[in-house]
């Protein structure tokens, strides 16, 4: 009880003085309380379970502009009939509507009311009164003076009688009539028994000022308790973009795991793309289609001479990695084509290339580019996270390992390595992850051990692990999204919406 508000107190009296259920007006009025703090303590107690907090549908009837005149200056009929009577209970159409200073289209309908109220009757244009006196008001115009009066009125609280009154100051166009939702409360049990126990109203005081504090009052007052949990308008601070956001935390789990960021530019070498990673020149994967070809320049510089030469010899008969190679003419024109990289690979292999020697544990979080169909799963633009781990003995468990940490830390469970094909990698497989919103697994990076074929070009004599997945895909399953293009759609809406990542 004590920890009823003021205003709770004066709504729960409000209610049980209209018998236990009214609208938010009516307790507005009673109360006294504005509008806003009947509806607050409305949700409080409804929420403590004292009332029921119900909406009805409505219609609210007012006076129009022509309804207050002819309230003022009196129904047109009855203006008539009082000339009529005024000119000695009879007299001409013209004579009597001059008199009451009616003009003529009024008058034509003053007559025809003035006939069917049985106020007068009319011969050979003559009006003559059938009533002595003014006749007291009809229900029309005591429903008028109530409308005045009150300003609205719920058509629903109307009686039989004062409904077809309203009927007719409806086909007079007198009135409007408008929809609103009303708001209801009613006291539960919950709610009568609190009354019934008996609710003191002391003056809650909401800010204790320096006066109350000098002058001793504080020790008599009683201060309002204030509901920290209440709700508050939403603020919409400025922060990262969500991507961006999912990108730092990529970047600083890897940190935390001991790795090294590496980057690279978004314009490479087909070299360094393709042909390092021992992708065939006529690989399906560099055609138009799927890679965007730079067009001027179109041609980028090949790195040292024996690496290229190295790396042709694997391509057309394995050199000496014990490989066949892929048994065609290596062409260097090819090889020079500047390309957007279609993966960060070419990042990790192009490192490689300089650092040949165990440890090496390095990323990268980067944009990529593929010309692809966009859709809910595919856009061109994205971001990789890439990554390699050199070490005497790495294993492939490791590089699981390694990865099952990654997605592990990012908060995913359902992690699973499902076996697959790169021309660079072997083993090869893919980390697939299970989207809980779209109800299906969806493949989140692949990953491998760089072949010999790769690694003997490089100079390197150690195992390494590789691996290069989506960001975005993840941000999708990190953001509950069912359609990557969000991410870059700049909905504001969202944006707002999406709360800071973990
Ligand atoms: N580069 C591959 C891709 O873009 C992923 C990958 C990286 C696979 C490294 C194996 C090793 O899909």
């Amino acid at each position: 009880m004590s920890e009823l508000r003021l205003y709770e107190k004066k709504v729960l009296l409000a209610l049980k003085e209209l018998n236990g259920k009214a609208s938010i007006d009516a307790i507005a009025e009673k109360s006294g309380l504005a509008h806003a703090a009947v509806m607050r303590a409305a949700l409080s107690l409804s929420e403590k379970g004292m009332i029921k907090l119900y909406e009805q549908k409505m219609t609210i009837a007012t006076l129009n502009d022509e309804g207050w005149s002819y309230l003022e200056k009196g129904l047109p009929e009855r203006r008539l009939l009082k000339a009529i009577i005024e000119l000695g209970g009879r007299a001409s159409i013209e004579e009597a509507s001059k008199k009451a200073s009616l003009p003529r289209e009024l008058a034509s309908i003053a007559l025809g009311w003035l006939c069917r109220k049985g106020w007068a009757t009319i011969e050979e244009g003559i009006c003559i009164s059938k009533i002595d006196g003014e006749p007291p008001s009809g229900s029309d115009e005591e429903l008028m003076k109530l409308l005045a009066e009150r300003g609205k009125v719920s058509i629903e609280y109307l009686n039989q009688e004062q409904n077809n009154a309203l009927g007719i100051l409806k086909k007079r166009k007198l009135v409007n009539l408008n929809e609103k939702v009303q708001r209801f409360l009613e006291l539960t049990d919950a709610g009568w028994k609190i009354i019934e126990k008996g609710i003191e109203i002391a003056e809650e005081v909401t800010q204790l000022t320096p006066e109350l504090i000098i002058t001793g009052k504080w020790r008599r007052i009683r201060l309002a308790k204030f509901d920290v949990e209440a709700p508050t308008p939403p603020v919409y601070p400025g922060k990262a973009h969500p991507l961006q956001q999912i990108i730092k935390r990529a970047r600083e789990i890897f940190l935390e795991m001991g790795f090294t960021e590496i980057r690279g530019p978004l314009v490479e070498t087909a070299f360094w793309n393709f042909d390092a990673l021992f992708q065939p020149q006529d690989h399906p994967a560099r055609e138009m289609m799927d890679t965007f070809y730079l067009v001027n320049p179109s041609m980028g510089k090949l790195p040292r001479d024996s690496l290229v030469k190295a790396v042709a010899q694997t391509h057309e008969n394995g050199w000496i990695t014990g490989s066949k190679g892929w048994g065609y003419r290596w062409n260097p024109m090819e090889a020079k084509k500047l390309v957007l990289r279609t993966h960060t690979t070419a990042e990790t292999i192009k490192y490689l290339a300089t650092h040949k020697k165990p440890p090496i544990k390095v990323f990268s979080v980067d944009r990529v580019y593929r010309n692809e169909q966009v859709t809910y799963k595919n856009i061109a633009e994205f971001h990789q996270i890439e990554g390699i781990v050199m070490g005497r003995n790495v294993t492939f468990r490791d590089l699981m390992g390694v990865l099952k940490t990654f997605y592990t830390k990012f908060g995913l469970e359902k992690v699973e390595f499902w076996p697959c094909y790169f021309p660079y990698t072997e083993p090869s497989a893919q980390v697939m992850v299970y989207h809980p919103k779209l109800k299906r697994w969806m493949e989140l990076c692949g990953m491998g051990m760089f072949r010999p074929e790769v690694l003997a070009p490089m100079g390197i004599k150690y195992p390494v692990l590789a691996w290069g997945g989506g960001l975005e895909r993840l941000a999708m399953i990190e953001l509950g999204l069912n359609d990557i293009r969000t991410l870059y759609g700049n909905n504001l809406g969202w944006l707002r919406r999406t709360p800071l990542c973990r």
